[in-house]
């Protein structure tokens, strides 16, 4: 579902959805430190919720309003764990904000509440979907008018999936740092069981990690396969090139692909991890797998769709 708002004056609601990566491929490594990827997003129905009030003092202040959802215990990590949520201005959700002023030259400020149900470090797309949102929010609330081609500028220096998040598309191809988005039709696919372990990865280790491939996959022949396709062989379409090195860095990646390879038939990385997914054929399925789930100690499991 798009990022979805409902004004009742003065505090904006919107929705704040993420994503998995159906495929995800490397193909160099850049000048900027960064990696050149072909990747494919599809937006998922995991969200988070924000709040947006406007300020005349031109303060950012960012509160968090509670965990929710089935994911609610990843998105706070384990109990005894320290909080993984900065509020201050290592937030991008803060860092949106002062962009999009410093951008519109707008002096008003925002009180901003989440209510976080994504699980962060899981490569859900959380983080990058609450910048997203916060552009889309504040461009309406702030009445600045500003028009996608300037949102999505803003975004691409604010991380690299912001773009796909910010552009409403369902799925798309993704490339360059991902901050290219191609809008893509993936008829057939739409559930999936997704596995969270409470342990988290960060990004730029995964691809510190990452061994580059001779001869990296093409995302034209993805896309060939995926028209092909039916059914059950979508599960085994899935690719994504930094799973080895997240399997390396967390433990915790490795027992939760194994479980859905053996219950599932299939297991895949999102992003860099460390959430593991399977898609599945039905809604019934996801949740019933979600059910047989055993290893709640390490992780936690949802059904989800796209
Ligand atoms: O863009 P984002 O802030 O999400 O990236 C986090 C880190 O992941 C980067 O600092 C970089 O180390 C790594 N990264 C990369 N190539 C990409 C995207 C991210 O090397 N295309």
């Amino acid at each position: 579902m798009p990022p979805s708002f409902s004004q009742r004056k003065p505090v904006l609601t919107a929705r704040s959805p993420g994503k998995i990566n159906l495929f995800l491929e490397i193909t160099g490594r850049r000048d900027d430190g960064y990696h050149q990827l072909e990747t494919v997003m599809a937006r998922t129905n995991l969200c988070d919720t924000l709040e947006y009030e406007d300020r005349d003092d031109g303060v950012i202040k960012l509160t968090l309003s509670g965990w929710g959802g089935p994911l609610g215990m990843a998105a706070r990590a384990l109990p005894a764990a320290p909080l993984d949520f900065p509020l201050d201005a290592t937030n991008l959700i803060v860092q949106a904000a002062s962009s999009l002023q410093q951008y519109a030259g707008c002096p008003n400020g925002a009180s901003i509440r989440i209510c976080k149900r994504i699980p962060g470090q899981a490569g859900l797309g959380g983080g990058s979907a609450n910048a997203a949102t916060t552009l889309l929010s504040l461009n309406q609330l702030w009445n600045l008018n500003l028009p996608q081609k300037k949102l999505h500028a803003i975004a691409a220096t604010l991380g690299s999936d912001v773009n796909f998040l910010l552009s409403g598309c369902r799925a798309a191809v993704c490339t360059g740092r991902g901050e290219h988005v191609a809008a893509l039709n993936v008829r057939g696919l739409r559930h999936a069981v997704l596995i969270v372990p409470y342990s988290g990865n960060a990004t730029a280790d995964v691809f510190a990690a990452l061994e580059l491939p001779d001869s990296p996959r093409s995302i034209q022949l993805w896309q060939q396969q995926l028209q092909n396709s039916t059914g059950q062989q979508y599960g085994n379409l899935c690719f994504n090139r930094l799973q080895v090195a997240a399997e390396q860095l967390n433990p915790q990646v490795s027992r939760a692909l194994t479980w859905l390879k053996q219950h599932a038939g299939s297991g895949h990385l999102t992003g860099s991890g460390s959430g593991c997914f399977a898609l599945v054929r039905s809604a019934g399925v996801a949740r019933h797998l979600v059910r047989r789930f055993s290893d709640r100690r390490s992780a936690t499991a949802t059904a989800i769709h796209f």
